[in-house]
């Protein structure tokens, strides 16, 4: 303090407020570097202020139009690590078979550039798991149900549409069809019996290692026609 004895007592305690206003600011600015960081570095499929998210995409989808407005759709929200464990049990069981027995061997043939199989890992990884089921009907009371008109194509616009939302938000997912799991992912998830699955999509952000297939699309005249 030798240095600072030219200084006067009140000075000195200026000083002294000054130097810990500018380490408490920097301080601060360390913290939002980091949280800057974060948020633009790509992650493993592990990151828990992904519930906001999940409930912002699921209110996006909600917008989707659906046959005379039925709105045929269910969002199952999967975080519990031990029921995702279970769907990854019931889906890989199930994988095995169709890809050595029920797909045959030109399903299996053509799928292979995208080097798939029966070992579904990110079911366990991916922070969440979004599975849709139609409702093929909606149910009014114990004797009446309602129509839901083009169920399919309705929750399946909605699934695309929740496909744009997550990408917007910076996360990624894979289009699955988990191919004979249906019923019983349906029961496993206790969801009543007029709801199908049609789709699950495991979301969160690409890991630093991930890649994919270096896909070429078709041109714009080739899939567009003007009359
Ligand atoms: C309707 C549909 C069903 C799909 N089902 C599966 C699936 O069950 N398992 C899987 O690993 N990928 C599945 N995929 C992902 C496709 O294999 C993936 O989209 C493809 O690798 C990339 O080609 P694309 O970019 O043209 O879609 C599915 C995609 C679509 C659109």
């Amino acid at each position: 303090m030798a240095i600072f004895s030219f200084l006067s007592p009140f000075y000195l305690a200026v000083l002294c407020v000054l130097i810990v206003i500018i380490l408490q600011n920097m301080k601060k600015s360390e913290g939002k570097k980091e949280k800057g960081e974060t948020k633009t570095e790509s992650r493993p499929w592990v990151d828990e202020d992904l519930q906001d998210s999940t409930e912002l995409l699921a209110e996006e989808d909600g917008t989707s139009p659906s046959g005379a407005h039925t709105e045929p759709w269910t969002f199952v929200v999967v975080e519990d690590p031990e029921v995702k464990h279970k769907i990854r049990e019931i889906i890989e069981e199930e994988e095995e078979i169709n890809y050595r027995k029920r797909m045959g061997d030109k399903w299996v043939n053509d799928l292979k550039r995208l080097k798939t199989n029966w070992v579904k890992e990110y079911l366990d990884t991916a922070p969440y798991l979004i599975l849709i089921f139609k409702q093929v009907y909606g149910i009014i009371s114990n004797t009446k149900k309602r129509t839901h008109y083009y169920n399919e194509i309705s929750v399946s616009i909605a699934c695309g549409i929740l496909l744009a939302a997550i990408q917007n938000a910076g996360l990624v997912t894979v289009t699955t069809t988990p191919l004979n799991c249906g019923p019983r992912l349906r029961l496993l998830l206790e969801r009543p019996v007029n709801e199908k699955l049609l789709m699950l999509l495991p979301v969160g952000y690409a890991s630093k290692s991930a890649t994919v297939p270096d896909l070429k699309r078709k041109q714009l005249e080739d899939i567009m026609v003007v009359v």
